[in-house]
């Protein structure tokens, strides 16, 4: 492909999880090295963050952000990477109520459209699950519909992931949002019966297993390896709109 891409549609994807703390970040990041490594121009989003830290220069920095940052191979200003960032780690609209700020999700799809204007592809990183709280009216699945994106699921694989799993992936359908994959993340490496919860949510879930993540407890362990090549395509959300060969 060509270094200037313009013709090409620039388009994102959006990645929940079942909870927070299930690998959002790692399959985000990992989502954005594969990109890269396709030769596409990727930049990550994390529209919310509630947790962080103040730098020497007074910035609130998240951790997720500086992730995302350092994942991405078009640099782009914190305030479209990031347009909220909160101190507090607790609900995103708790979090921005108690700063005094109303999210709004118009100033997030401006964001967006910056950032999708810069490079030919978005990976956008929500908070918590899909239907965390925004503000008094909108969820994050809110903020899917009106970027239009395709949504990676992360599954951590506990106790409790199917629910949480199939709960999610039924709230996509009914609120017509489009499944493109979903990842299983192995983060407790004790659960028993890893193959078998696998096994029941591959049955369950009608959408494509991207990629299925050892437990890694290093710090920043690269997990691009592990998502699987020939669906990529669909874990980027790359297949929803044609592109040229690659
Ligand atoms: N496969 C894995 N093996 C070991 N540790 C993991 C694995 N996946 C994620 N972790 C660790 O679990 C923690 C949570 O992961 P991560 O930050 O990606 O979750 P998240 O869903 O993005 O969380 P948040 O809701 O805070 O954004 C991190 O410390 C991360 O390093
Ligand atoms: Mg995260």
């Amino acid at each position: 492909m060509t270094p200037n891409s313009s013709a090409i549609a620039s388009q994102g994807v959006f990645v929940t999880g079942t909870d927070t703390g299930v690998g959002k970040t790692v399959v985000a990041v990992a989502l954005l090295q594969a990109a890269a490594g396709r030769g596409l121009r990727v930049v990550g989003m994390k529209p919310v963050a509630a947790g962080a830290e103040r730098s020497a220069s007074g910035r609130l920095v998240n951790e997720d952000v500086a992730a995302l940052i350092q994942a991405s191979n078009v640099q782009a200003p914190p305030e479209l990477v990031n347009p909220y960032c909160f101190e507090l780690a607790v609900a995103p609209h708790l979090a921005a109520e108690s700063a005094g700020v109303t999210i709004n999700l118009e100033h997030i799809q401006q964001a967006y459209g910056a950032l999708a204007s810069r490079a030919e592809h978005v990976v956008v990183e929500g908070a918590g699950g899909l239907l965390v709280p925004i503000n008094d009216h909108a969820d994050f699945a809110d903020l899917v519909a009106s970027l239009d994106l395709p949504v990676v699921l992360v599954v951590g694989i506990r106790l409790g992931c199917l629910n949480h799993a199939l709960l999610t992936a039924a709230v996509i359908h009914q609120r017509g949002l489009r499944l493109a994959g979903w990842v299983a993340n192995r983060i407790d490496p004790d659960m028993s019966a890893f193959d078998g919860n696998l096994r029941a949510l591959e049955s369950r879930i009608t959408a494509p297993l991207i990629g299925v993540l050892p437990f890694a407890p290093e710090r920043r362990a690269t997990m691009t390896q592990f998502l699987r090549p020939e669906l990529l395509a669909a874990g980027l959300g790359l297949s929803r709109r044609a592109r040229g060969p690659r």
